[in-house]
């Protein structure tokens, strides 16, 4: 009993401690009072939760445990597990909503079997929607499809607004009724919106009220039966607002978009999504607004170019036309003037420019190698607002604002590394609230990495516990020598997610692996599979071959995009070992996990996916697919989409992802129909299918032929003969 107690206390002050705060304010002890002063605070060790502690007793403080925010998931996985063997039932709506913070921890399999009615009641709980909303998305997608299954032909208004994006776009085909308000208020993802434009913008009465998230859905086919001017209200609404985040639109939205406003001339330049000014044809823009065209089009996004129609360098050149450019100095005013277009410039630009040039890309999505080596060339000048490279300080570190992720070792060495360290404290939870990539974040690492250690056999910087991990610039401050040496395997096992959420580099992440492997010599169990996150990506198959991964909420987490890129073997690997498992399948709920890994498998194994089951999942890209796999994808889902034939407009949409895989006969039979084929699947068709309708000429396929077109053919080789259209108005 005396035991429990203690440990119960050590559970409240490791909670104080962890940073899980001021929830747990009515706990009876700090630490001053604790007596024993063996328990080491600061975390709350999954070992305590699995292990030592009387699961009772943990449920006992249930109440304080779930108001608790900041869990990990080895933390929530661990404590549910712990109160689910000590005769906690999740069987209803209170039960679940009870769990608060701790909802995370709780299996899809647990949510499967719960009543539909009981995850409804419990949607509609403030508190259980908060924190679900910070659960696995597995978890979250679990919810919904529970929330659907209650009545599929409510699904707009049963499912919460923050959910919204996990509601398979098929049932968003057919709705009894549009309501945009209900609609508006709901975060879609882009594929939803594309399947709901249509309807909504037909009773919209006004497209400046439609939300980002609905405008996001705007495509060629789905208007194309609107008036044009309601059409030029929907691009209008595209615009940047105040107050509003900025609707993103891919390429073949922004051609259309052109093409629709191309002739207005009582629009301006501002009064359009700055991206659709990219594709705008420059004889259009008469010579002396040239200027503001350029400037408007300084705020565009210019990463949704593809190369395939070369603009960048065709804008840049009519851009140094009319601001007067000539040699590779940029005065301040073209700078100005040129905005995002400074990203797509060559180093050259860089370095001989007004130091004003730097400002400009801060804004920029990635940089070059090229282009960074040259700004450090301009910095190191000393010719700039940053001054003198040996006068350089914390503060010119702050200055430089997010542009150090970039800078490499030669730049990091003009600071001491009491500075560096000062600064990756505060900079590296910048970064990471931002979502930084994580191989950026490891670029970081490996440039910026004090190498003030000394070759060591031990540990010098400092033993790694659980409130080092917790620190916020951690590991940033170890190299991978040192990272080996302080980090004991039972530590790391006791805080393997809040290790593996912040490890980003690969050193660091072999090591981890290496000490995982030496633990369970026989293979890493589930659980911690399950927490692998990014260090998953080092494991090399034979290692997978070992793991056991049975549940879907292990491959989820295995298959998160957020944790990096899989190579094909080891995809397949992870994938095998999930199927492997007596009752899984390539169902609805993998499909949407697995997404364009399922270009990993073999033909045969991706023939079992029903239609049934590929009707109801997310659109996939299968564009990395070899041949053969599209083929066996398109066959099922051309199967899953018939009974959406009789509206060709919705048909192409559900189809289009697939149609790399269509025999030239169903091209054919499309073709027939009046629907419009956007640039980006017309390339995904096989290239033989397009040879084929190339030599045949048949006229007007798919749309009328662009302008565009006409200059993408000389790009591609197979457009060059092609009779395929681009998506766009009839003119
Ligand atoms: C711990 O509790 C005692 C008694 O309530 C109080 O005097 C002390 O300040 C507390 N210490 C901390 C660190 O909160
Ligand atoms: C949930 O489990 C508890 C305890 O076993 C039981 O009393 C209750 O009836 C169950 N509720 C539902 C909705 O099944
Ligand atoms: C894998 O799962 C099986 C069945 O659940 C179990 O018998 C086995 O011990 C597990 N292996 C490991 C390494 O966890
Ligand atoms: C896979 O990695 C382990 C260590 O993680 C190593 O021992 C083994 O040799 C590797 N196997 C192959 C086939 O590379
Ligand atoms: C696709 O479906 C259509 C209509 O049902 C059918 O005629 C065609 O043969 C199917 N194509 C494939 C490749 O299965
Ligand atoms: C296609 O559109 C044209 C002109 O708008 C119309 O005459 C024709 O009937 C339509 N064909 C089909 C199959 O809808
Ligand atoms: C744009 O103007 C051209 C030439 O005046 C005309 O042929 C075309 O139909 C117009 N397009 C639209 C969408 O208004």
């Amino acid at each position: 009993m005396r035991r429990n107690i203690m440990i119960f206390r050590a559970l409240v002050l490791a909670l104080l401690c962890t940073g899980c705060r001021a929830a747990l304010v009515s706990a009876q002890c700090n630490s001053t009072q604790l007596d024993g002063a063996a328990i080491e605070p600061c975390s709350l060790k999954i070992s305590d939760i699995t292990t030592t502690a009387d699961p009772t007793v943990i449920t006992k403080a249930l109440p304080s445990l779930s108001t608790v925010t900041g869990w990990n998931q080895g933390q929530a996985n661990a404590l549910i597990q712990s109160i689910t063997s000590a005769g906690f039932q999740i069987n209803s709506s209170s039960s679940l909503v009870s769990l608060g913070t701790l909802v995370g921890g709780v299996p899809s399999a647990t949510i499967k079997n719960i009543p539909p009615n009981e995850i409804l009641t419990a949607s509609q709980n403030p508190t259980f929607l908060t924190n679900i909303l910070s659960a696995p998305a597995i978890l979250q997608s679990s919810v919904v499809l529970k929330i659907i299954s209650v009545d599929k032909t409510n699904v707009v208004q049963n499912v919460p607004d923050a959910l919204a994006a996990y509601v398979p776009p098929v049932l968003l085909t057919n709705l009894k009724s549009v309501d945009v308000t209900l609609i508006n208020k709901k975060s879609w993802s882009q594929q939803q919106a594309a399947v709901l434009f249509e309807a909504v913008s037909r009773v919209a009465a006004d497209p400046e009220e439609l939300s980002e998230s609905l405008l996001q859905g705007f495509s060629c086919s789905s208007v194309k039966d609107l008036s044009l001017q309601k059409i030029r209200q929907l691009v209008k609404a595209c615009r940047p607002r105040s107050g509003r985040n900025k609707v993103v639109l891919n390429e073949p939205q922004l051609i259309c978009m052109y093409n629709y406003v191309k002739n207005d001339s009582t629009l301006s330049y501002t009064d359009l999504p700055p991206e659709v000014l990219l594709y705008y044809s420059y004889d259009k823009v008469p010579k002396e607004n040239c200027r503001s065209y350029f400037s408007a089009l300084g705020s565009a996004d210019f990463s949704v170019l593809s190369s395939v129609l070369n603009k960048q360098s065709v804008l840049f050149s009519n851009a140094q036309n009319c601001l007067g450019i000539s040699g590779t100095s940029l005065n301040r005013d073209q700078v100005g003037v040129l905005g995002n277009m400074i990203c797509t410039l060559n180093p050259s630009y860089i370095q001989n420019s007004d130091p004003l040039i730097l400002e400009k890309l801060k804004n920029c999505g990635d940089l070059s190698d090229t282009q960074v080596t040259a700004i450090q060339t301009l910095l190191f000048s000393g010719n700039t607002q940053y001054g003198n490279p040996t006068e350089w300080n914390l503060k010119t570190l702050e200055q430089l604002e997010v542009l150090p992720l970039y800078l490499k070792k030669d730049f990091w060495d003009k600071f001491s590394s009491s500075v560096r360290e000062i600064y990756l404290k505060s900079f590296i939870p910048f970064l990471r609230k931002r979502k930084t990539h994580k191989w950026k974040m490891s670029r970081l690492s490996g440039a910026s990495t004090v190498s003030r250690f000394r070759r060591s056999a031990d540990c010098t910087v400092g033993t790694i516990t659980a409130i080092k991990i917790a620190e916020e610039w951690f590991p940033f401050d170890y190299d991978s020598t040192q990272f080996d040496m302080c980090l004991d395997v039972t530590v790391l096992n006791d805080n393997l997610a809040a290790v593996t959420e912040k490890v980003v580099d690969e050193s660091f992440q072999m090591i981890i692996l290496n000490k995982l492997n030496l633990l369970y010599p026989s293979g890493l169990p589930e659980s911690v599979v399950q927490l692998l996150g990014s260090t998953s990506r080092v494991a090399n198959v034979s290692d997978i071959s070992k793991w056991n991964i049975t549940t879907i909420d292990t491959l989820s987490s295995l298959m998160n995009p957020d944790d990096g890129d899989w190579t094909s073997d080891q995809s397949k690997a992870v994938i095998m070992e999930y199927l492997s498992v007596e009752g899984n399948t390539l169902g609805t709920v993998e499909i949407n996990v697995i997404s364009s890994n399922l270009c990993s498998l073999d033909v045969s194994i991706l023939k079992t996916i029903t239609a049934d089951n590929l009707q109801n999942a997310n659109i996939l890209d299968i564009s990395s697919c070899s041949t053969d796999r599209k083929s066996a994808l398109y066959s099922i889902a051309n199967s899953s989409f018939s009974s959406q034939r009789s509206d060709p407009t919705m048909f192409i949409l559900l189809i289009s992802p697939y149609l790399g895989g269509a025999p030239v006969e169903d091209i054919r039979a499309l073709s027939t129909q009046n629907i419009s084929m956007d640039i980006s699947t017309f390339l995904s068709l096989n290239p033989a299918v397009i040879m084929v309708r190339s030599r045949k000429r048949t006229e007007s396929i798919f749309a009328t032929i662009q302008s565009e077109k006409a200059k993408m053919e000389k790009k591609t080789s197979f457009l060059k003969t092609s009779g395929f259209l681009w998506t766009g108005p009839k003119s």
